[in-house]
């Protein structure tokens, strides 16, 4: 069974996805992690963004696999090959690349197909930005998460001191809105509300209460 638990920047979709994997005991899926693998990958090597067949042929060959530590099924690394690229993965740089990357068709045909093939056969948390609309359409049960513009910039911003990085509100929610204008702007695959999910507004909440809502939806469809 698929849970699809999509939603804009820091609204809040990792932090709750790994939660409720545990919660219920699912594997986990975090397809941003994927398309960030390809743009660090990318910045690394110093390509041109804008070339959609180099940023394909890149995805193509990317090797990008998840590091679990025993008896958790929430990844403990990301990796390329054989590096750790956990961290790399956000950073400023990559956070102004991945959006630019995402939006090239042969980018998504490439990866969609491994994220499919990961949750085959296997009770999955999947998190995205087209889970519920295309990557996993007959998901058992589709969230779409939000928050305020201020929330969530107040979210990145705690999260970019936590990783020791200095940044500013402002430019963090400016960051925020152009990720968010072009990844639902896009013609590939574009952020959007599946019409058939639960839209969760997390402003104010807990981590715990939007947990809660979820496993009570997950508890619905019997899991
Ligand atoms: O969830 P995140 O911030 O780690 O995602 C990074 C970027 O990857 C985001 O700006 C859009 C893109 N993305 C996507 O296009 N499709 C997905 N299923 C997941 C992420």
């Amino acid at each position: 069974m698929i849970i699809a638990i999509d939603g804009p920047a820091a609204s809040g979709k990792s932090t709750v996805a790994r939660a409720v994997a545990r919660r219920i005991g699912y594997r986990y899926l975090d397809t941003g992690a994927m398309y960030r693998a390809v743009a660090s990958e990318a910045v690394r090597l110093g390509m041109p963004l804008e070339d959609a067949q180099a940023m394909t042929e890149l995805a193509g060959t990317t090797k990008v696999s998840f590091a679990y530590s025993p008896d958790d099924p929430i990844p403990s690394a990301v990796l390329v090959g054989q590096h750790d690229i956990t961290s790399a993965i956000r950073t400023p740089a990559v956070d102004a690349a991945v959006s630019l990357v995402a939006r090239i068709p042969g980018v998504r045909s490439a990866l969609v197909p491994i994220q499919r093939q990961f949750a085959e056969d296997a009770n999955t948390v999947v998190e995205g930005r087209d889970i519920g609309t295309v990557v996993f359409p007959d998901a058992a049960v589709k969230v779409y998460l939000t928050a305020t513009p201020e929330e969530r910039a107040c979210r990145r911003l705690g999260d970019r001191e936590a990783a020791g990085h200095e940044a500013e509100i402002a430019v963090v929610a400016a960051d925020i809105a152009k990720r968010d204008l072009m990844d639902s702007t896009r013609t590939a695959s574009p952020l959007a509300t599946a019409a058939d999910a639960h839209v969760i507004d997390t402003t104010g909440l807990t981590v715990d209460d939007v947990v809660d809502r979820i496993a009570a939806l997950v508890m619905e469809v019997g899991f």
